[in-house]
């Protein structure tokens, strides 16, 4: 609902059909919706317990699944929402074969791959939100959450390299401590939203938002986004889909930038694409 909220606010499409398998509260959303007619961009919404509903889409942005409580990994919610998407995705990609899938439902990185081979869609038409809430939160590849990597490297202070800063002033020991804890504060982020409010639910909204509003605009600017890794920065052990900084635009991936990593970087991205494949290869599909 903050996603829908957000592209309504930002008047990013024409028409939003929701989905949901609870009608009675999908139905009091809506009309919470439809009655802010007056003070919004004008869309039509619309919502069904029924996937006709979103027949023709352009974009199919998916959220269902069961979310962390408090505590609890992404990765641990992984058996309830791969069954809940053997169920979701099919009709989805009837509904709309010449659309564009947006996941964001957790693990977001292997659900993506789900979606993926669900679909029967090409891997340019699947998308995972994956790190582009997370490099709000900093700058982050790889994988959402636990094992994502931190490209020091390439963040720069006032035009200078923050890491070739940080050794100029011969405090690199410390200071990688400090790194080490800021990447730490963001990889926990959500976990102390969800300990205090429950779930989260604002920053991913703006976060998918922005890239719904990427895609239908084909504004063709670079994300980090869940994609086919396979092939780019030494992946090379299977299929996987990881956050790499994807150029994005009306037909889905256009491309993946070509950005320069430290040795260490790049092992601790192939470290986040085996933890993936590891996962991956229980699934069965
Ligand atoms: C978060 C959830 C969406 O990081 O994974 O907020």
């Amino acid at each position: 609902m903050a996603i829908a909220q957000t592209i309504l606010t930002q008047g990013i499409a024409n028409e939003i059909a929701l989905v949901d398998v609870n009608v009675d509260k999908l139905r009091g959303e809506m009309l919470d919706l439809q009655h802010a007619a007056a003070f919004l961009p004008r869309t039509k919404i619309s919502a069904s317990a029924d996937y006709s509903n979103t027949r023709g889409s352009d974009l199919v942005i998916v959220t269902a699944g069961a979310r962390q409580i408090t505590g609890e990994s992404r990765l641990n919610l992984l058996q309830r929402n791969l069954s809940l998407f053997s169920k979701v995705i099919p009709p989805l990609a009837a509904k709309s074969p010449d659309s564009i899938f947006l996941i964001v439902s957790n693990p977001v990185d292997v659900l993506t791959y789900v979606a993926w081979k669900l679909s029967g869609f090409p891997s340019n038409r699947v998308i995972g939100s994956g790190t582009n809430l997370d490099s709000s939160r900093h700058s982050l590849w790889g994988k959402h959450g636990d094992s994502s990597v931190a490209l020091w490297s390439s963040i720069s202070v006032g035009g200078v390299p923050i890491l070739s800063f940080l050794e100029r002033q011969e405090e690199i020991a410390y200071e990688k401590q400090t790194l080490e804890k800021i990447h730490k504060e963001v990889v926990e982020g959500a976990y102390e939203v969800i300990s205090l409010k429950g779930y989260t639910s604002w920053a991913i909204g703006y976060s998918v938002a922005s890239l719904a509003r990427t895609i239908l605009r084909d504004q063709r600017s670079i994300h980090p986004v869940s994609v086919l890794a396979k092939g780019f920065y030494g992946i090379d052990g299977g299929e996987v889909f990881l956050s790499l900084p994807a150029q994005l635009g009306r037909s889905g991936v256009l491309g993946v930038t070509n950005v320069h990593l430290t040795d260490e970087e790049a092992a601790q991205l192939r470290e986040s694409a085996r933890t993936i494949l590891e996962v991956q290869g229980q699934l069965g599909i």
